[in-house]
C-alpha cells in the first residue's frame, strides 16, 4: 500500500494509516483548534510555498464562497500555455469573467441534454458489465469499469472518437500525478494543447450536437478558439479522472462493509443517500488551493491579503458539526449538504451528471456479481496518494 503519511502530501488531504479512507488523526487535530494554522509544503516543481489549514466545515463553506478569495493566477494570454495559463480554464478565473464563461457552459449542461444521457449511460454500463463476465472471473475494475464509464461519456460531451481515449487517459494521468518533473508537465500540455487545438478546429467547421459543439454554435463570435481549448480540456480532467476514481474507490469502500454493500445491491430506495454518502465520506478532491486577494475577516478569522489557503474537504465532509459524532461511511443517512462538489462560485458544474454516472455504475456492478470480492490482500491495494484527485491505481477484484 502505498505510504499515506508521505512528506510531499499536505496535512489537510492526508488520510488514516490504518483506514485509508478516512482523514488522518493529525488532520482532526487541527480542526479541533480555534485558528486557522499555518502549513509549509513543498511543490514538485513550484518550490516551496505556505498555506493556511481550512479543515472544519463552517470555515470551508464561507471561505469557498467568498468574493476575496480566488483559485486561480489569472490568465495571462501572453505567456506560455500550462493548464492553469489557459484562457477557458474556469479555475483559473474569478467576477465577471469567471460567470460569463460559466454560462457558456452551464448552458449546454441542460437538464434536457441529461436526461437523454441517462439511458445512454445505462446501455454503457451494462456493455461494459458484459465486457467485465466474458474477462472474467478477475478483472481490474479500474481498467475495465471505473475508467471506460466516464471516459466514454466524455468522448460524447466533447465529441471525440472513443478510439483516442488511450491517449488522453494517459495525457491527464501525467498531469495529476505529482511526482513527474516540471519538464514531463510541460510537454504534456503541449500534447494536451494541440489535441484539443485539432479538436476545435473540427468544431468549427462542423459543431454537431456535442456539448461542445453546442457552445460553439450558439456563442460562436463570443468564444475564442482558446477559451474552446480550455473548455475541452477542463471538461476532459475534471469530469473523467473524479468520477473514475469515485467509482472504483465506492466499490471498495463498500466490499469493506459488506451488509451496507448488500443494502445498496438490494435496496433501491438505498442509490440516491449511498451515492451521496460515499461522495462525502471519501472525498476524493481532498483538498482545494485559494488565496486571499484582500485582508479578510470571516467565521471570525483574519487572513491577510496574498495568503495561500488549503481547504481540505476531507476535513469539513466529517466535521461532527455536519454529520455528529459518527461520521464513519453509513449508506443510509440522510443526505447532508456536503463539500464534495466544491462551495460557491467554482461549485462542480457536471455534479449532476456523475451523481447520474455513479447511481448507474455502482448498484449493477454489485448486482451483476453479488460474489464480488478483492482478488488481493487489502494491505497491497495501491491508493493514489500524490495526486489532487484521491483514488486507486487499480483495483484487482474477481467473483
Ligand atoms: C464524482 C465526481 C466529481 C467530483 C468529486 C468533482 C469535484 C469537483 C470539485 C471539488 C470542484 C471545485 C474545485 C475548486 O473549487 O477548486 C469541481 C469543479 C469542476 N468540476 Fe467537478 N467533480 C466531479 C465530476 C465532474 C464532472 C463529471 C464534470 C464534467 C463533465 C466536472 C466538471 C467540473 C468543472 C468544469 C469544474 C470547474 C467549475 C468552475 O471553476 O467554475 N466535474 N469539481
Amino acid at each position: 500500500m502505498t505510504d499515506p503519511q508521505h512528506p510531499a502530501l499536505l496535512v489537510t488531504s492526508r488520510r488514516a494509516q490504518g483506514c485509508p479512507f478516512e482523514p488522518a488523526s493529525e488532520l482532526t487535530a487541527l480542526r479541533e483548534r480555534s485558528d486557522l494554522p499555518m502549513l509549509s509544503g513543498e511543490h514538485p516543481f513550484l518550490g516551496h510555498f505556505d498555506v493556511r489549514a481550512v479543515t472544519r466545515y463552517a470555515d470551508v463553506r464561507a471561505i469557498s464562497a467568498h468574493e476575496h478569495v480566488s483559485p486561480g493566477t489569472n490568465v495571462n494570454r501572453d505567456g506560455p500555455r500550462t493548464l492553469f495559463n489557459q484562457p477557458g480554464f474556469l479555475l483559473s478565473y474569478d467576477g465577471p469573467e469567471h460567470a460569463r464563461l460559466r454560462r457558456m457552459l452551464t448552458g449546454a449542461f441542460t437538464v434536457r441534454r441529461l436526461q437523454q444521457m441517462r439511458p445512454w449511460i445505462e446501455r454503457i454500463v451494462s456493455a461494459q458489465l458484459d465486457a467485465m463476465q466474458e474477462a472474467g472471473p478477475e478483472v481490474d475494475l479500474v481498467a475495465m469499469y471505473a475508467l471506460p464509464i466516464p471516459s466514454l461519456v466524455i468522448c460524447e460531451l466533447l465529441g471525440v472518437p472513443y478510439t483516442d481515449r488511450a491517449d488522453f487517459q494517459h495525457r491527464s494521468a501525467v498531469l495529476l500525478d505529482f511526482t513527474r518533473t516540471a519538464e514531463e508537465q510541460v510537454a504534456n500540455y503541449a500534447a494536451m494543447y494541440a489535441y484539443m487545438a485539432e479538436l476545435v478546429a473540427r468544431l468549427r467547421a462542423e459543431p454537431g450536437d456535442s456539448l461542445l459543439g453546442e457552445v460553439v454554435t450558439k456563442h460562436s463570435d463570443d468564444v475564442t478558439d482558446e477559451e474552446l481549448i480550455g473548455f475541452g480540456n477542463l471538461l476532459l480532467i475534471a469530469g473523467h479522472e473524479t468520477t473514475s476514481n469515485m467509482i472504483a474507490l465506492g466499490t471498495l469502500a463498500l466490499l469493506r462493509n459488506p451488509e451496507q454493500l448488500a443494502a445498496v445491491r438490494d435496496d433501491d430506495e438505498v442509490t440516491t443517500p449511498a451515492v451521496e454518502e460515499l461522495l462525502r465520506y471519501l472525498s476524493i478532491v481532498s483538498q482545494i488551493g485559494r488565496h486571499a486577494t484582500a485582508d479578510l475577516d470571516v467565521t471570525g478569522h483574519e487572513i491577510a491579503a496574498g495568503e495561500g489557503l488549503s481547504l481540505s474537504i476531507l476535513a469539513a465532509n466529517q466535521d461532527p458539526e455536519l454529520v455528529g459524532p459518527d461520521a464513519g461511511l453509513d449508506v443510509r443517512r440522510k443526505p447532508v449538504p456536503h463539500l464534495a462538489f466544491g462551495f460557491g462560485p467554482h461549485q462542480c458544474l457536471g455534479q449532476q451528471l456523475a451523481r447520474i454516472e455513479l447511481k448507474a455504475a455502482l448498484p449493477e456492478l454489485l448486482r451483476r456479481f453479488p460474489t464480488l470480492r478483492l482478488a488481493l490482500p487489502f494491505e497491497r491495494i495501491d491508493f493514489r496518494v500524490l495526486s489532487p484527485v484521491y483514488g486507486l491505481m487499480s483495483l484487482p477484484l474477481s467473483w
